[in-house]
């Protein structure tokens, strides 16, 4: 179709109003994301193994503040673990953005990752032995990190790093443990060393896939406290990858995965009663993408036969989503 003088003249020279609309779009640094701790958006990950493609991640978007601590739950195969490696610079993106501490996940040079890992993210691993150098004892694993980070990446002289050492050790109570090789530690006691590793060269954020996945539930609560510790002294953000109903349950925001998205979350917040007395106000949410897609829990579609196509409509103050009623066409 052809256009008109006035149309194309309207294309190529835009009024003054587009103009300044334009130019304050661009100076707006609100970003998606911008000042997130962690900002994942429209994340794609698709593996090719003997010509078959699997997409773990599928258009994943996920926010995630400073200071905040976060459960990632979601069924096996469901892209938690794919998330957390590309989150901890061990994995790249087939596609899609990511933002860590500032810091662009698909952007980075080999150099710029390496620091990334020593200094932006600490990681630890479900698997015990994973997480520490089995002949170094738990306060030569600890300083490892450190010593690794090389002067000119501003490395702490051997005395601070000693003491660094020791204030990790005593904040996650395992100061005792200093000398022991990980064979002389309990699954337990080499997770709490794990987490000093971890906050060794003191990164904004943690991360860690099941970390208690190998202990029993006593064992497990006191790991847990450990993250809430490192959370609450340090300021980190912490993502726990978890299957644990007793860690989902105690944290303010649970995020849960489905086929490769972030599909729902719970908040929980603490409130006060008018005589005085706190309880926990749970609420569950589904997520609303960028482009306005739902996905709606499967109990409710079930319950109200809903498939393929749904009625919309705008309330006052909610929008109703009914059964297609037109059927057959
Ligand atoms: N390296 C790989 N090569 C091929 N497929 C992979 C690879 N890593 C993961 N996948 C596939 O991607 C999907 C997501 O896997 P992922 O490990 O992220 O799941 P998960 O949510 O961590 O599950 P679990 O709770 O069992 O640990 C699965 O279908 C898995 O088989
Ligand atoms: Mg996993």
């Amino acid at each position: 179709m052809k256009s008109t003088p006035q149309e194309r003249s309207a294309v190529e020279a835009p009024s003054l109003q587009e103009l300044r609309q334009r130019a304050l779009a661009a100076a707006s640094p609100k970003a998606y994301g911008a000042g997130a701790a962690i900002a994942c958006d429209r994340l794609v990950r698709i593996f090719s193994a003997e010509g078959i493609e699997v997409q773990a991640l599928q258009g994943l978007e996920l926010t995630i503040q400073q200071g905040d601590l976060v459960a990632l739950v979601g069924a096996s195969g469901s892209g938690k673990s794919t998330l957390l490696t590309i989150l901890a610079g061990l994995d790249v993106p087939t596609a899609g953005t990511a933002t860590v501490a500032g810091c662009d996940l698909l952007e980075m040079s080999a150099k710029e990752r390496l620091r990334y890992r020593r200094e932006v993210v600490g990681f630890i691993w479900q698997q015990t032995a994973r997480n520490l150098l089995p002949f170094l004892t738990a306060a030569e694993n600890i300083a490892l990190p450190m010593q690794l980070r090389g002067r000119r990446a501003g490395a702490l002289g051997a005395k601070q790093q000693g003491a660094r050492v020791a204030e990790l050790m005593e904040a996650l109570e395992i100061g005792e443990l200093a000398h022991r090789r990980p064979n002389e530690l309990s699954g337990g006691q080499q997770q709490r060393v794990a987490i000093a590793v971890a906050m060794a060269n003191n990164p904004p954020v943690l991360l860690a896939d099941e970390p208690t996945g190998e202990l029993d539930s006593e064992t497990a609560g006191v790991i847990f406290e450990s993250f809430r510790t490192v959370n609450r002294e340090l300021g980190t953000t912490v993502v726990i990858v978890t299957h644990d109903p007793m860690v989902a349950g105690e944290v303010r925001r649970t995020v849960a995965i489905r086929d490769g998205r972030t599909s729902s979350e719970v908040l929980r917040r603490t409130v006060t009663d008018e005589h005085g007395e706190e309880s926990v106000n749970e609420r569950e949410y589904v997520m609303l993408d960028r482009t306005g897609r739902v996905q709606l829990p499967v109990k409710f579609l079930e319950a109200l036969g809903m498939e393929h196509r749904v009625a919309v409509d705008l309330a006052a103050d909610h929008i109703e989503v009914r059964p297609d009623d037109v059927a057959g066409s």
